[in-house]
C-alpha cells in the first residue's frame, strides 16, 4: 500500500473526452431506472403524508381502504414492523423519519403516516388518497428568520465544527480603518432530481435484495441492515441507473417502507415517491441569516472576520447548513470568528444539497468580500490576492496545492476583467443596465475508504468490480479511463460492475469524494494485479483477481487543507423599470485537481454554474406559516432556471497537480455552484449600484432597491441643494 506515484496518462485515457459508457443506454430507453425494474408478482406501496405540522394520530381509518379494488395491506403505526433506529451509521445517527410508522407523534407537515399496499400502483394511490387519518393538532411554528432568541449553537458532529475562535473580533473590528457588517439571506431550497426516489424490495433466498436509486449502495445496505437488526451479509441493494442525487438520494422511508411491506407480504413492493413527496421527505437545503463582519486595513488587509451563520433543523433531528466553514479555507485576518446557530422548528429535517454549506455561505462571503473591495476602493481580485494565505487560516496546515490566484487571473484574462470600470451604475444598452462581478470557490477534497476487484480474464479483457454509484455524473466512463491507465490497457477492454453492495464496501458518490475514492480503490487492484501478471503463467478459466482496500493508505495521507479551487465571473443586465435580471455570460476557472474526463467534468462544472445561477435569481421554496406546509411544492410552484434563463457558460481549469493521490483527483462534483450567486449578485451591484444580500434576486426585489435608491438619491439632492441655500 504505497502507491502514491501520479500514474495518471500512461495510456492516456484519463485527461481526454469520452462519451458516457452507458449514454446510448440512456437515450434509447435500454437502461431500466430503479421504478422501471419488473419483477413478477409485484406489489405497490403508496405513501400516505400527514396535513398537520405538529401533533398526534388520533386514528387511521383503514377499514374502508382494505375493501378497495386490489388493496392487500395499509401498514401505520399501529401494526407495521419494528425498526431500530438506535445506531451509528456511515454517515451518522439516522434520521429519525426513517423509523416510521413506530409511534403516534407528527412532528411535520409530510410525515410518513401510513403505506397503502395494492396489486398495481393506480389501485395503491387511489386508496393512499382515501384513506382517512384524524390528527390531535398541536400548535406548530415554522417561522424562521434571523435573530430568533431561540437559537442555538449546536455540539460539533463528525462532519462540522460548530464555531473557531481565534483572536480578539471586537478589538481587531475597533482597529479597522474600513468595515463592513451586514447580514445576508438565502431562502429554503430543493435538490429534486430528475429520477424520482424508487425502491423495490424483496426477501430472496432468505437475503433482502433491493433495487434502489441512491448515492450508495454501502451506505444503503448498511442503514438497511441496521433498521432491521439484519446480518449486513444478508441485504443486497443495488442502483444500476441513477437518475440525479444532489445529497438527497440516501436512505429515506421509502426504502424502509418497502422492506416493511414485503417483510409482511412476502412479495416484491415497489414504492415510488412523487415529486409532491419529495419536497417533504428526501430534504432540502434550509434557510440561513449570515451576519458577517470584516475589518481591514486601508490597503485591504483582514485584521476581522466574522461569520455567523444561522440556519434551521427539525424538532426530531439535528442537521447543520455549515455556511461558515468556506472563511475557514479562504481568508486570514489577526482575529477570526466562524460560527454556525440552529433553529428548531416544526419543519422537516434539511440535508446535504450540492455544496452544502459552501453554497450558501459563500454567497455572503463572496458578496461581503465585494463589499469590502467596494469601501477600499480596490479591484476584488486585488483584494483576494491580498488576502491570501500561507496556510489553512484556523488549521494552520499546508494546502495540498491551492491555485486559487491562478484560477482569477485565468478567468480575468478570458473574461476580459481589465478592462472594467469598476464604478457602479454606468453601462448601458437600451433598456439594460449592464455589470460584472466576480466570486472565489472552493469546496473540500474529500477520500473514503473503498474496496475494489480486478480480474484478468483468460480471453484479454479485464473485470473491473467496484460499488461506485453512477448519479448521472459520468462515474463509469471515468472508472473506465482510471482503469485503462493503471492496467495499461485500451478501454474496450474492460468491463464494469458497479453499483451493488454485494461488490464489497465503497465510498458514496458523495461530497465530491466519489471518483476520487473509487479511482484510488482501482487503481491500487490494478497494480497489484500487474505485478501478479508480471510473473508469467497462463490465466485460469476464472481468470486472476486482485483486490484491494484504500483504508489504511488514507490513513496515512499527511494532515494537510486538501480542497479545490476556483473564480467565477458573470455578466449581467438589469432592467430597473420591470426588475429583471438576465445573466448573460458565466465562467468559470477552476483549479480541481486531474481531470479525468473533460467532456463529462464540463458538465459537472456547468450544471454546478447553472444551479448557482439559478439560485441567485429563482428559486425560493414558501412556507405557509399557517399550515406548516409547503406553497406549490411540484416543479411548477418550485421555480428554477429555465433553459431560455441560460446564458453561455463556460468552464474550464488550471494545472493542478495533487501528487499524493495516486491519480491526482480533487473532486469536481460541487464546487461548480460555489460562489456563483455571488459572483451574480456582485455584478447586480456593478450594473446598478444596488446590493442585494436576499436571495434570490426577484423582480420585485429590484424594483423595490432602485425606488428606494431613487428616494435617497432624491433626498441627498434635496438636502444638498437646501444646505447651497442656507450656505449662500
Ligand atoms: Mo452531495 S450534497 O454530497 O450529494
Amino acid at each position: 500500500m504505497t502507491t502514491t506515484t501520479n500514474i495518471a496518462a500512461v495510456t492516456g485515457a484519463v485527461g481526454s473526452s469520452h462519451i458516457r459508457l452507458e449514454g446510448r443506454d440512456k437515450v434509447t430507453g435500454a437502461a431500466r431506472y430503479a421504478g422501471e425494474v419488473p419483477f413478477a408478482e409485484l406489489a405497490h406501496g403508496w405513501l400516505v403524508l400527514s396535513t398537520v405540522a405538529r401533533g398526534r394520530i388520533r386514528s387511521v381509518e383503514d377499514s374502508p381502504v382494505l375493501a378497495m379494488p386490489g388493496v392487500l395491506a395499509v401498514l401505520h403505526h399501529g401494526n407495521a414492523p419494528r425498526v431500530d433506529t438506535d445506531y451509528v451509521g456511515m454517515l451518522g445517527r439516522p434520521n429519525p423519519v426513517l423509523g416510521i410508522f413506530q409511534h403516534d407523534r407528527v412532528p411535520f407537515v409530510g410525515w410518513p403516516v401510513a403505506l397503502v399496499v395494492a396489486e398495481t400502483s393506480e389501485q395503491a394511490r387511489e386508496a393512499a388518497e382515501a384513506l382517512v387519518v384524524r390528527y390531535d393538532e398541536e400548535p406548530h411554528d415554522v417561522a424562521f428568520s434571523s435573530g430568533r432568541s431561540d437559537a442555538y449553537t449546536p455540539e460539533n458532529t463528525p462532519m462540522v465544527q460548530a464555531e473557531t475562535e481565534k483572536g480578539d473580533i471586537e478589538a481587531q473590528l475597533g482597529a479597522s480603518a474600513v468595515v463592513v457588517d451586514e447580514e445576508y439571506t438565502t431562502p429554503e431550497e430543493h435538490h429534486n432530481a430528475m429520477e424520482p426516489h424508487a425502491a423495490t424490495a424483496r426477501w430472496d433466498g432468505g437475503r433482502l435484495d433491493v433495487v434502489d436509486s441512491n448515492q450508495g449502495s454501502t451506505w444503503v445496505a448498511g442503514e438497511l441492515a441496521s433498521l432491521f437488526s439484519l446480518d449486513p451479509a444478508s441485504v443486497r441493494v443495488r442502483a444500476e441507473h441513477v437518475g440525479g442525487g444532489f445529497g438527497s438520494k440516501g436512505l429515506s422511508p421509502h426504502q424502509v417502507a418497502a422492506v416493511m411491506a414485503t417483510t409482511v407480504l412476502h412479495r416484491p413492493v415497489r414504492v415510488v415517491l412523487t415529486r409532491r413527496q419529495m419536497f417533504s421527505l428526501v430534504g432540502y437545503r434550509s434557510p440561513t441569516a449570515q451576519r458577517i463582519r470584516l475589518g481591514a486595513d486601508a490597503d485591504g488587509r483582514l485584521r476581522a472576520f466574522d461569520h455567523q451563520a444561522q440556519s434551521l433543523t427539525s424538532t426530531v433531528h439535528e442537521f447543520i447548513e455549515s455556511s461558515a466553514v468556506m472563511g475557514r479555507v479562504m481568508y486570514d485576518a489577526d482575529a477570526h470568528h466562524t460560527l454556525h446557530r440552529l433553529v428548531r422548528l416544526d419543519v422537516p429535517t434539511p440535508t446535504w444539497m450540492r455544496a452544502p454549506g459552501e453554497a450558501p455561505g459563500s454567497f455572503a462571503l463572496e458578496s461581503a468580500l465585494d463589499e469590502l473591495a467596494e469601501k477600499c476602493g480596490m479591484d476584488p481580485i486585488e483584494l483576494r490576492t491580498r488576502n491570501e494565505p500561507e496556510t489553512g487560516p484556523v488549521s494552520g496546515l499546508p494546502f495540498s496545492s491551492r491555485n486559487v490566484l491562478a484560477c482569477f487571473e485565468e478567468g480575468a484574462r478570458r473574461f476580459g476583467w481589465a478592462d472594467r470600470d469598476p464604478r457602479p451604475g454606468l453601462r448601458r444598452e437600451g433598456r439594460w443596465l449592464l455589470g460584472t462581478g466576480t466570486a472565489a470557490a472552493t469546496y473540500p477534497s474529500g477520500v473514503g475508504p473503498s474496496t475494489a476487484a480486478v480480474t484478468a480474464e483468460p480471453d484479454g479483457t479485464f473485470t473491473v468490480r467496484i460499488n461506485a454509484t453512477d448519479i448521472g455524473t459520468g462515474a463509469r466512463t471515468a472508472i473506465a479511463s482510471i482503469a485503462s491507465d493503471a492496467l495499461e490497457v485500451d478501454r474496450d477492454r474492460i468491463r464494469l460492475h458497479i453499483a451493488d453492495s454485494d461488490l464489497g464496501p465503497a465510498m458514496i458518490a458523495g461530497g465530491s469524494t466519489g471518483t476520487r475514492s473509487w479511482a484510488w480503490a482501482v487503481t491500487l487492484a490494478a497494480a497489484e494485479l500487474r505485478e501478479r501478471l508480471a510473473l508469467g503463467g497462463s490465466i485460469p478459466p476464472e481468470g486472476i483477481t486482485a483486490r484491494s482496500n484504500t483504508a489504511e493508505a488514507i490513513e496515512a495521507l499527511a494532515q494537510q487543507e486538501r480542497h479545490s479551487f476556483g473564480a467565477h465571473f458573470a455578466e449581467v443586465a438589469v432592467d430597473v423599470t420591470t426588475g429583471e435580471v438576465r445573466a448573460r455570460r458565466l465562467l468559470g476557472i477552476y483549479a480541481a485537481g486531474t481531470i479525468v474526463n473533460p467532456l463529462t467534468a464540463r458538465s459537472q462544472f456547468i450544471g454546478g454554474m447553472t444551479w448557482g445561477l439559478s439560485m441567485a435569481l429563482h428559486e425560493e421554496a414558501i412556507r405557509d406559516q399557517a399550515s406548516g406546509g409547503l406553497v406549490g411544492a411540484d416543479l411548477a410552484g418550485y421555480h428554477f432556471a429555465a433553459h431560455a434563463d441560460v446564458p453561455l457558460i463556460e468552464a474550464d481549469w488550471v494545472d493542478d497537480p495533487v501528487p499524493d493521490d495516486p491519480v491526482g483527483i480533487k473532486g469536481i462534483g460541487e464546487i461548480g455552484i460555489v460562489g456563483v450567486a455571488a459572483a451574480i449578485a456582485n455584478a447586480v451591484w456593478h450594473a446598478t449600484g444596488v446590493r442585494h444580500r436576499d436571495l434570490p434576486i426577484r423582480p420585485d426585489r429590484v424594483l423595490r432597491a432602485a425606488d428606494e435608491a431613487r428616494r435617497r438619491a432624491e433626498e441627498e439632492a434635496r438636502s444638498r441643494s437646501e444646505e447651497e441655500v442656507r450656505s449662500a
